[in-house]
């Protein structure tokens, strides 16, 4: 299992070995949302436990605070691309149908940590990933009144929340 984390220590190495760590485009930190109870975020978790929302209360969370400040961090990263964002962008054209489920079969499935796949996805994507690692994952985690990843329980809130993992026999998932 532990192979599939999302390591943020591994992943960092990778951005700076690829020099995306060196660009500074994080000024994009302009959202607005109110931080609340939970300590020094800047981004609003829900006012009761994410675990203890039922589906109307957790799809009123989304749409008052997540694509709000979300909207705003992907707009900022890539505005042509993002003009339409909402629950779809997240969530996928067949969001309803899925009772929003995540994660989403629409996104991009991502490899393991050290693996060939995210070697890949980030000499491919650098910015994309660096978007996602810096910005979209604490924002979102933030959101959710989520625990941060800790590298040594190997728990918390990573991109497997939003994106499934690669297939464990994908030649992509082996490492180099
Ligand atoms: C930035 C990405 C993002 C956007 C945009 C987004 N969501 Fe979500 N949503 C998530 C994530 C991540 C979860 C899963 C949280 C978790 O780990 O339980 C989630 C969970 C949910 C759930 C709970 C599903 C369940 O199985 O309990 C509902 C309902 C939901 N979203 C509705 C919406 C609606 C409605 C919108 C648009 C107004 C929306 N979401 C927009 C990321 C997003
Ligand atoms: C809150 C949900 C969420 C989280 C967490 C998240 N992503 Fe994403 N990711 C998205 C969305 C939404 C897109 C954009 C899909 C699109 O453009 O249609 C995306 C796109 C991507 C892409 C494709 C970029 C491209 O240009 O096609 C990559 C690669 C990626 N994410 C990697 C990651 C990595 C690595 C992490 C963890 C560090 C991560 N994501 C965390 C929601 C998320």
């Amino acid at each position: 299992m532990s192979r599939l984390v999302c390591s943020a220590a591994v992943l960092a190495l990778a951005l700076a070995g690829c020099g995306a760590a060196s660009s500074s485009s994080s000024s994009s930190s302009t959202a607005t949302t109110a931080s609340s109870s939970s300590g020094g975020s800047r981004f609003a978790a829900p006012e009761r436990p994410w675990g203890e929302l039922d589906h109307a209360a957790r799809a009123h969370h989304m749409s008052r605070q997540v694509v709000p400040a979300m909207s705003e961090l992907f707009l900022a990263y890539a505005p042509d691309r993002y003009g339409d964002f909402g629950c779809p962008t997240c969530h996928g054209p067949d969001a309803r149908e899925r009772h929003y489920a995540m994660p989403s079969p629409s996104l991009p499935a991502l490899y393991p940590t050290g693996s060939i796949g995210q070697h890949r996805a980030v000499a491919e994507h650098p910015e994309a990933v660096r978007f996602m690692f810096s910005e979209v994952t604490p924002a979102m985690q933030q959101l959710l009144g989520a625990a941060a990843y800790d590298e040594h329980t190997r728990e918390g809130f990573t991109c497997f929340a939003c994106h499934p993992h690669a297939a464990d026999d994908d030649p992509l998932s082996q490492s180099p």
